[in-house]
């Protein structure tokens, strides 16, 4: 028997939200309005598909999302290097748990891109040019501020003089990795001199008196708990990065195959080489002998 609910009642079922008794401002002229605080005008308008196939527009907007997500773990990236470099590791974990809620957001993505089937891309990849997200600004700057330094992937780059400086100046200064290393050298750790200071632009190569380093904070557990953390928080950004590259690797295979990318690679061949890579590889290499 259904029971019927007195009409004052705030769970009472209803049609409409009943907004006499808020006290909405109306007239937004002499304030800052929601849209225009976001500057949703612009974001929203920056979705222009060079087809009009109806997918185009999941494409354009999921990498739109991704480039958002990037754009905050940068910023909270750059938080992060900054309490590394004073030794303030504390205030750092609350960033790294930040970021790697932000690094499930960029997984989810593939969740979406995957309802495109081979033909629906295949209907407007064409009109795509060489766009491709090989060319990701954010991306490069991404794996240059974690670690891994490639500067041949500058050479897309040579038109755009100002995306060119910003990567070139993002190679020149020590990654979160360099960083880190350097934090454990003032804790008390071994680390050689020629990895604290070096040409950072060159690529990093793991060594075994760093590895015995990290095995010496895992040992030290209780004593460096934020050290220990710190390798924790590190391993965690590179295990979701790499479960996004083999994501991102698979749903490109079950949508374009083993066809080459707009960007110029061989595609799927080219995905599957980045999954070897590795951040942070001593933190990979001590799990064997602990
Ligand atoms: C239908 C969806 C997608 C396809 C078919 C696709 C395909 C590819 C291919 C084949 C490459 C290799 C480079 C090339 O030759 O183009 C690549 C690279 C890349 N894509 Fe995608 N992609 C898709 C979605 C996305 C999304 C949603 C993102 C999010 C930002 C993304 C970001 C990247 C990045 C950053 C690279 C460079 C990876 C690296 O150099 O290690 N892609 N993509």
């Amino acid at each position: 028997m259904a029971t019927e609910l007195p009409p004052t009642c705030p769970f009472a079922p209803s049609e409409r939200v009943d907004l006499s008794n808020e006290n909405i401002p109306r007239d937004l002229a002499i304030s800052q309005s929601y849209g225009g605080y976001l500057e949703l005008a612009r974001l929203l308008d920056a979705q222009h598909p060079n087809s009009r196939e109806h997918d185009e527009m999941l494409f354009i907007i999921v990498h739109q999302v991704s480039e958002l997500w990037i754009r905050l773990m940068l910023h909270e990236l750059a938080g992060v290097l900054a309490c590394v470099k004073k030794d303030d590791l504390d205030t750092s974990f609350r960033m790294f748990g930040r970021i790697a809620r932000i690094q499930v957001q960029l997984l989810a993505v593939w969740d979406v891109v995957a309802t495109m089937t081979p033909a629906d891309y295949s209907a407007f990849r064409n009109s795509l040019g060489r766009a491709s997200g090989f060319q990701s600004i954010q991306y490069r700057l991404l794996e240059f501020r974690l670690g891994n330094r490639n500067a041949d992937y500058l050479a897309v780059h040579q038109r755009d003089p100002a995306a060119l400086k910003t990567l070139q100046r993002a190679l020149a200064v020590p990654s979160l990795y360099d960083e880190a290393l350097r934090l454990l050298s003032r804790r008390g750790y071994g680390i050689p001199e020629e990895y604290l200071v070096r040409d950072f632009s060159q690529p990093y190569r793991a060594n075994k008196q760093v590895a015995g380093a990290w095995l010496g904070v895992y040992h030290n557990a209780g004593k460096d708990r934020d050290l220990y953390e710190l390798a924790e928080c590190l391993i965690d950004v590179d295990h979701k990065f790499q479960s996004w590259r083999f994501q991102h690797m698979k749903t490109v295979e079950r949508i374009i195959g083993h066809k080459p990318g707009t960007g110029g690679t061989g595609g799927v061949s080219y995905l599957a080489k980045a999954l070897e890579l590795r951040f942070f590889p001593e933190l990979w290499q001590i799990r064997t002998s602990m």
